[in-house]
């Protein structure tokens, strides 16, 4: 099953991009995740571009509806999600086939500080639930102290206990995304 990674930081050292690609290496065999990177190439949502949809959007659309289920990382900025991944959710929600109905979706997070981006998770959560996704609820990922989790010069998760609950995650994310599917 093709699971999109998607991150929330555009940060070229981004803790969050780097939870995706340890998320790569701890995959089971059921699940083949590709890291999207589009995020940096979308205009700010304006209504009135939607006249005229920009080629970033339509590429936005094709590949988060051409896979089968999503997982976001999602950096925390001032307790919420970073405005860059509400501006994608945004834009992905407004075309006119909207990819998120009945895609299952879960998230991850790697942040600075002791809640580990817990409160953007749940803010992320509010966000796609309105546009009907099917939100996967546990195990959760949730990196507290990112600097401390990873390694300062390749960027590598070098926390065991960070790289077990990746794991147990996304073993338990596959079989809900094949439990949806059978639906
Ligand atoms: C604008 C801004 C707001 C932030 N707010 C929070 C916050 O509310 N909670 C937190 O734990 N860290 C916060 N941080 C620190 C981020 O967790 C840290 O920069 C993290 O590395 C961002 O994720 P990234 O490495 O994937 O880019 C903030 C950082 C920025 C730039």
């Amino acid at each position: 099953m093709k699971v999109l990674a998607v991150s929330g930081s555009l940060r070229e050292s981004s803790y969050n991009t780097s939870l995706l690609r340890a998320a790569v290496e701890a995959a089971p065999d059921g699940i083949e995740l590709e890291v999207w990177e589009g995020l940096g190439e979308l205009p700010l949502y304006d209504e009135d571009l939607e006249d005229d949809v920009p080629e970033s959007v339509h590429r936005l659309r094709e590949s988060w509806a051409a896979a089968d289920a999503i997982l976001f990382s999602t950096p925390e900025y001032n307790g919420s999600v970073p405005g860059g991944l509400k501006n994608a959710i945004d834009w992905a929600s407004r075309m006119k086939d909207q990819p998120f109905a009945g895609k299952p979706a879960a998230v991850q997070s790697a942040a600075g500080g002791l809640l580990g981006g817990a409160r953007a998770q749940y803010q992320l959560r509010q966000s796609l639930i309105s546009v009907d996704v099917l939100w996967f609820g546990r195990p959760e990922v949730i990196v507290s102290f990112a600097p401390q989790k990873f390694d300062a010069t390749t960027l590598e998760l070098k926390d065991q206990t960070a790289i077990d609950m990746i794991k147990a995650q996304l073993a338990a994310y596959e079989k809900y995304i094949r439990l949806v599917k059978a639906m």
